[in-house]
């Protein structure tokens, strides 16, 4: 029986990697850690942890000590925990360091200790930065330009480094970005969504012309898979959604899934300090390793804002006024006050 130690687990990706993979390999053991931030719920975890080869272990991976504890005896690790949210960097790039840079060392430095088997890294396709003038390769340079992208290519380097310097097999993953359920209001889907149920208003990051390639989080689970069982070690892949689409594209298609005209309730707002024009990645390699993406983003959204209305309790934590809800969207729900003012929506 094989041990397999997932991170970040009771987050948007990771605890659905938990519930694919503890599906996919039920004879191997599972440790699921997480230290808890804002955008984690372990109601997430319910499912997978009815098994008894489930654990979660609540702790943070820059506890070195708790990760050789928790890491001997392990054949694969797969680091997803991070700080995820660019606007946030904006704010603070102190917890980015902490987790996403800190957080990766001490997981890898653990990872030579205890001599794990296989260290598989979840990293972004924002590591390449703009991709305006084409699509990047896994061999093109790493050119990020935010302050969470800059973390997370850091981390890269030293997942590298650690492949170099003591033989570590490692893989790396840079998808598109991810879309479905249980992901942080926080984030342009599940933020508008959010938003449009509880009465809320949205603000698109500037004329929201910035172009996003979305993959399903199920379609992550199965490259995941694939790169476990089929990647190389050493070896980076890039995850590429099916299509891309302009924000205001996604705004459109989110309000016709709410039921809800944009007009009432989306405005365009500042932009960030920077904001990449587009992200694009080949998938060359992982599609000769068999994986395509299936899931169609327009098809998706219906299903995903009925999750949430059903969900909002996880978001929301006592009633506020009956009049801001959208009564045909939110029906049980009498008054609702929304737990915090999320951030603007970040892609
Ligand atoms: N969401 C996307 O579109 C996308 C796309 C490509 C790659 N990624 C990467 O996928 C991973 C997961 O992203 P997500 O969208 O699920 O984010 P998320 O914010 O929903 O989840 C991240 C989880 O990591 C945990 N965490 C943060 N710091 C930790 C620490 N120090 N110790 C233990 N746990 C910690 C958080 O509590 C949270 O549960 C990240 O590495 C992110 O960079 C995300």
């Amino acid at each position: 029986m094989s041990k397999i130690v997932i991170t970040g687990g009771a987050g948007f990706i990771a605890s659905h990697l938990t519930d694919f993979l503890v599906q996919a390999y039920p004879n191997s053991e599972f440790i699921i850690i997480d230290r808890m931030s804002y955008a984690a719920r372990r109601e997430y975890l319910s499912q997978a942890l009815r098994r008894p080869n489930v654990r979660f272990i609540q702790t943070s991976i820059t506890n070195r000590r708790a990760m050789e504890r928790l890491l001997r005896g392990t054949d694969i690790v797969i680091h997803a925990a991070a700080e995820s949210h660019v606007d946030n960097s904006y704010r603070d790039v102190r917890p980015f360091l902490r987790s996403n840079v800190d957080g990766t060392v001490s997981l890898l430095q653990a990872s030579v200790t205890c001599g794990v088997g296989m260290f598989v890294h979840v990293s972004t396709d924002e590591v390449y930065g703009d991709c305006r003038d084409g699509d990047a390769t896994e061999h093109s340079a790493l050119n990020p330009t935010n302050p969470y992208s800059a973390s997370k290519a850091a981390a890269e380097m030293f997942v590298k480094c650690y492949a170099q310097s003591y033989g570590l097999a490692t893989r790396v993953t840079r998808a598109n970005n991810i879309y479905g359920e249980r992901q942080f209001p926080e984030k342009l889907i599940p933020k508008l969504i959010v938003d449009g149920l509880t009465g809320g208003t949205f603000q698109i990051h500037g004329k929201g012309t910035a172009m996003r390639p979305f993959l399903h989080v199920q379609d992550f689970c199965r490259a995941m898979m694939t790169v476990l069982e089929k990647g190389e070690n050493g070896a980076v892949y890039n995850v590429p959604a099916m299509r891309e689409f302009s924000v205001s594209e996604v705004v459109d298609l989110v309000c016709t899934a709410l039921g809800r005209k944009r007009e009432d309730f989306v405005t365009n707002g500042p932009d960030r300090p920077h904001n990449d024009s587009r992200y694009g990645v080949t998938g060359h390699q992982i599609s000769a390793l068999g994986w395509t993406p299936q899931r169609k983003l327009a098809e998706d959204l219906y299903g995903i804002v009925d999750w949430y209305r059903d969900n909002l309790h996880l978001f929301v934590r006592e009633p506020a006024s009956i009049t801001r809800l959208h009564p045909r969207l939110v029906a049980p729900f009498t008054q609702l006050r929304r737990v915090a003012s999320f951030a603007q929506q970040g892609t």
